[in-house]
């Protein structure tokens, strides 16, 4: 039997990847995190690509994608983002790439850029893949589609813990600041806007613990 394709989309720090992570290894499939994917661009582009107002050059890092080779590897069960051989799963969640990221999410050029890679994995199945366009536009005809949601006091709360779990001093408002920011530009761009797929699943996760959203989604899948 063909293992299914499923698509989490929804708002930052609902959890979208660390729940498709653990639904991947009860359910047995390959996990891709999205997000990572366009953090790991991010990385890139403040890296190489500042011009000398201190903004990232959009042309440069257009004319640059070539050069970028991001891939996943499994490290203690833990999926890690590597950048043309070299780890970079902790500098793609500093402030730094999250303040610039949509910037770079919202461009053609970029999306195109990783479209293919994520449409390919899924062509096989047994794939979860977490982001803002899976169900919409990467993979419309997944299996399963979920659009998380939950408040922006407990994703700020969420968002918070997991900066400091990674080392990272972070500042709350700051924090709720990036939060919101991203979620506008992310919801108003022209090209693949993060939006609930018309067939999703919606679950607003406030008040749901993590174990529980997962529950939840498990439970849909077995009933369909
Ligand atoms: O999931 P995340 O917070 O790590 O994603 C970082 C940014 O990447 C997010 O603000 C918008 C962008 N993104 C996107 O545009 N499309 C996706 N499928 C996944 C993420």
């Amino acid at each position: 039997m063909k293992k299914p394709v499923i698509a989490i989309d929804g708002y930052s720090s609902t959890g979208k990847s660390s729940i498709s992570k653990i639904i991947a290894d009860k359910l047995g499939l390959i996990h891709m995190d999205t997000g990572a994917l366009y953090r790991g661009v991010t990385w890139y582009a403040l890296q190489h690509c500042v011009s000398q107002n201190g903004q990232i050059d959009l042309n440069l890092l257009f004319s640059s994608l070539d050069k970028i080779n991001l891939e996943f590897k499994t490290h203690e069960g833990t999926l890690v983002l590597y950048m043309n051989h070299t780890d970079i799963s902790k500098e793609i969640r500093t402030n730094q790439v999250s303040e610039n990221v949509s910037l770079v999410a919202k461009q053609k050029e970029v999306r195109d850029f990783l479209l293919l890679s994520q449409r390919t994995l899924a062509e096989k199945g047994g794939v979860i893949m977490d982001g803002r366009d899976i169900g919409t536009v990467v993979l419309p005809n997944a299996d399963y589609k979920f659009f998380l949601t939950a408040s922006i006091d407990e994703r700020t709360n969420r968002r918070f813990l997991e900066l400091k779990g990674l080392g990272i001093e972070a500042d709350k408002d700051q924090v709720k600041h990036n939060l919101v920011e991203r979620d506008k530009i992310d919801s108003e761009r022209e090209i693949a806007p993060l939006k609930q797929a018309e067939d999703a699943i919606v679950i607003d996760n406030s008040e749901l613990t993590k174990e529980e959203t997962i529950e939840l989604i498990l439970s849909h899948i077995q009933k369909i």
